[in-house]
């Protein structure tokens, strides 16, 4: 329903517009009212539309707006959806995981996965990282607007080197991925966006990457994927700059199942369980965190591999932000 209601246009046609009969909703969306109706029901039912029965009319509060309807939200949800439909399309894939014990790897899922991912990320990834998680960061900000590199390990489409190559132009930028797919695509979105020039995206595990001396090396919700995340973490300490930075995103979590209990825990566990163990199961892991790791285990990671200075600089509802120093 939710995906229905974003792809017709229906929370769109009902933000900002108070209480409004069926029949309008249909008519503003171009839809047929007896489908509206129905779907307008399911939503009340569900708690994500208001209803008033005396005017028999139903409205989209302005919270419910920012998770629904505006798609610049850094809390707009239903992207998300695309992945719980790859999850349905992937069933097979996980109950036969379930009972081999095998891993299923990020390019073996539905395609449906990889633009969900990216496109909710993305939005967590616009309202935040170049306004607050790398100002955080102990000097980072100021070798960026002088020119510095930047490497974006696991970077899927890429959405967030594109965002810092537009903010730092003076910065040149290299994104790798394991997934051939995405990185196609994240070459497609960096030509679109206008920084192809000094943005360069390469099919490249976490292990295996160029290394240029990097002043900043970036895992954006993808350390907890890889099967051997501390041997990641080692080899970016070989491929940065003495005085570099690594700026670990993970999906917020606490240490604790107990203190995960939460609807952020839910939706995260779940993806965790189909997506990121069966990942980093298929790569033979040896560490496999799941997406909940949560800040003690990330840190152990981070010390592992040697860094000496590991301190969380920001978070979010749907992200932690830990920057590591040699
Ligand atoms: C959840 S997605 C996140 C993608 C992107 N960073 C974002 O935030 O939208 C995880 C990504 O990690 C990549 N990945 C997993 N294991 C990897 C590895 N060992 N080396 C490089 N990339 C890896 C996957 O292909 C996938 O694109």
């Amino acid at each position: 329903m939710v995906s229905l209601g974003d792809k017709l246009g229906l929370y769109r046609a009902m933000a900002g517009g108070g209480p409004l009969s069926s029949h309008e909703i249909a008519r503003r969306s171009g839809c047929s009212e007896r489908y509206v109706r129905e779907w307008l029901n399911s939503q009340v039912a569900g708690g994500y539309v208001a209803y008033h029965p005396a005017s028999v009319t139903y409205e989209l509060t302005p919270e419910q707006a920012a998770v629904l309807a505006d798609d610049t939200s850094p809390v707009f949800l239903p992207h998300a959806w695309q992945v719980v439909a790859s999850m349905w399309a992937d069933e097979p894939k996980t109950l036969n995981a379930f009972k081999t014990g095998e891993g299923v790897s990020w390019g073996e899922h539905s395609d449906r996965l990889f633009c969900g991912v990216a496109a909710f990320y993305r939005n967590c990834y616009s309202a935040s990282l170049v306004q607050e998680w790398l100002p955080t960061l102990s000097g980072v900000t100021a070798k960026l607007e002088k020119g510095a590199k930047v490497a974006d390990i696991g970077c899927g489409h890429g959405h967030s080197t594109v965002l810092m190559a537009k903010a730092y132009p003076e910065s040149r930028f290299w994104g790798f991925d394991g997934h051939k797919g995405s990185i196609e695509i994240a070459r497609r979105i960096a030509q679109e966006a206008g920084v192809a020039e000094r943005v360069s995206f390469e099919v490249a595990n976490a292990d295996e990457y160029a290394r240029h001396n990097y002043d900043l090396i970036c895992f954006f919700d993808c350390l907890h994927d890889m099967g051997r995340p501390v041997d990641a973490m080692r080899y970016a300490r070989t491929a940065m700059a003495e005085d570099g930075t690594v700026m670990l995103v993970e999906p917020y979590a606490r240490d604790r199942v107990e203190d995960n209990i939460n609807p952020v825990g839910r939706l995260y566990y779940a993806a965790s369980t189909t997506l990121c163990c069966a990942h980093a199961i298929s790569e033979n892991g040896t560490h496999v965190l799941g997406a909940q790791a949560g800040p003690g285990r990330l840190e152990s990671v981070l010390r592992s591999a040697g860094f000496g200075t590991v301190r969380q600089a920001a978070q979010t509802p749907f992200n932690l932000i830990i920057e590591a120093r040699l």
